[in-house]
């Protein structure tokens, strides 16, 4: 009965030392806004760990670069300032993981299909294993959307670029792909460019319709082309000390976390982009144009030769990768097509 009691004590004392023990704080740093599929998906993240680990985790949130603007807080993750962050493929050349720069390759993605199961299969698991030298881990893979043109001027055809000033994240495919164009591109951090457009620093950008409606970059660009010439999506990262310095409990309950997030990313992204459109639409601040087919030939014709440009740079091997994803895809969409007129030719 004694040893019952002692037990007992034991047991009390140390479930009471893990309540009162501080939290484990995971600070989670972005630069775009929190009504953004990245901003809706870290809030989602933050309630289930907070929930699940009945506050012995806490997922402070700081949105709109309110603590590092891109590059610094790439800086801030590997001193271990900051825990979380979910910066753009576009933004880990500078870290010397230029591979990630195959998701910034014009037209390279014809599908979402043909894109998830790129970050899902062996092309995304070869980005990660890059990080592990530089003291980052890879968690996830977060979407945003197909990336649209916008400027003071009506951008239709090729020759509509030249000259143009555009902004563009720091990745030199980005670079090549503006150059192609005739524009002359311009790197800056992304909380930078609603006043360098509005001041006239820059004419024009690339974005997804969710991070122009939100930076309401719309109110200071005239014209914005529909063109879905490129992909921007995320990696989730985090630093390697912290991650492992966690128990083997609390790295299976943020995985499972960072799962859930992810569907629930994936899920919301595409809604959130076509709301976006909606909206600028109704500001009626920006004319919307969508490419025609001819015009479209013609983007695609003159950035296509970026791809071998950077073969080198993305890797062969991750390149051929999404072709043959998208060969793939194309295959089974076609079967999935003609199932049905297959079904009736038996009927007749
Ligand atoms: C982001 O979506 O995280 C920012 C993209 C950009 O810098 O343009």
């Amino acid at each position: 009965m004694k040893k019952i009691s002692v037990l007992l004590g034991v047991l009390l004392l140390s479930l009471s030392a893990m309540v009162m023990a501080d939290p484990v704080v995971i600070k989670f740093s972005h630069v775009v806004a929190p009504d953004t599929p990245k901003g809706k998906a870290a809030e989602k993240f933050k309630q289930m760990v907070e929930e699940r680990s009945k506050g012995a985790m806490k997922v402070e949130i700081y949105p709109n670069s309110q603590l590092y603007k891109d590059r610094e807080e790439l800086e801030a993750l590997q001193l271990g300032a900051v825990q979380l962050l979910a910066p753009s493929m576009a933004k880990f050349g500078p870290l010397g993981a230029r591979e990630f720069e195959l998701f910034d390759l014009p037209f390279i993605f014809p599908n979402k299909e043909t894109l998830y199961r790129t970050m899902d299969g062996a092309v995304g698991k070869r980005l990660f294993d890059k990080l592990d030298g530089k003291g980052i881990v890879g968690l996830a893979f977060w979407d945003n959307g197909f990336k649209q043109m916008t400027a003071n001027k009506p951008m239709h055809n090729v020759a509509d670029f030249k000259g143009l000033k555009m902004r563009i994240q720091s990745s030199k495919a980005l670079d090549a792909q503006m150059k192609a164009l005739g524009a002359m591109p311009q790197v800056m951090a992304f909380s930078e460019v609603y006043t360098a457009l509005q001041q006239g620093v820059v004419d024009g950008t690339e974005n997804p319709l969710s991070n122009i409606y939100t930076q309401k970059m719309h109110e200071v660009q005239k014209h914005m082309t529909l063109s879905d010439h490129g992909y921007l999506g995320y990696a989730v990262i985090t630093n390697k000390k912290f991650w492992e310095g966690l128990t083997a409990e609390q790295r299976s309950l943020l995985s499972q976390a960072m799962k859930e997030a992810t569907l629930y990313e994936r899920s919301i992204a595409e809604q959130e982009n076509a709301d976006s459109l909606a909206r600028i639409r109704a500001a009626k601040t920006t004319e919307v144009y969508t490419l025609s087919d001819s015009e479209r030939a013609e983007w695609m014709k003159t950035l296509m030769p970026v791809h071998a440009e950077f073969e080198g740079v993305v890797g062969k091997e991750n390149l051929q990768a999404v072709y043959d994803i998208a060969a793939q895809v194309a295959k089974e969409n076609q079967a999935a097509k003609d199932k049905p007129a297959t079904k009736a030719g038996k009927k007749k």
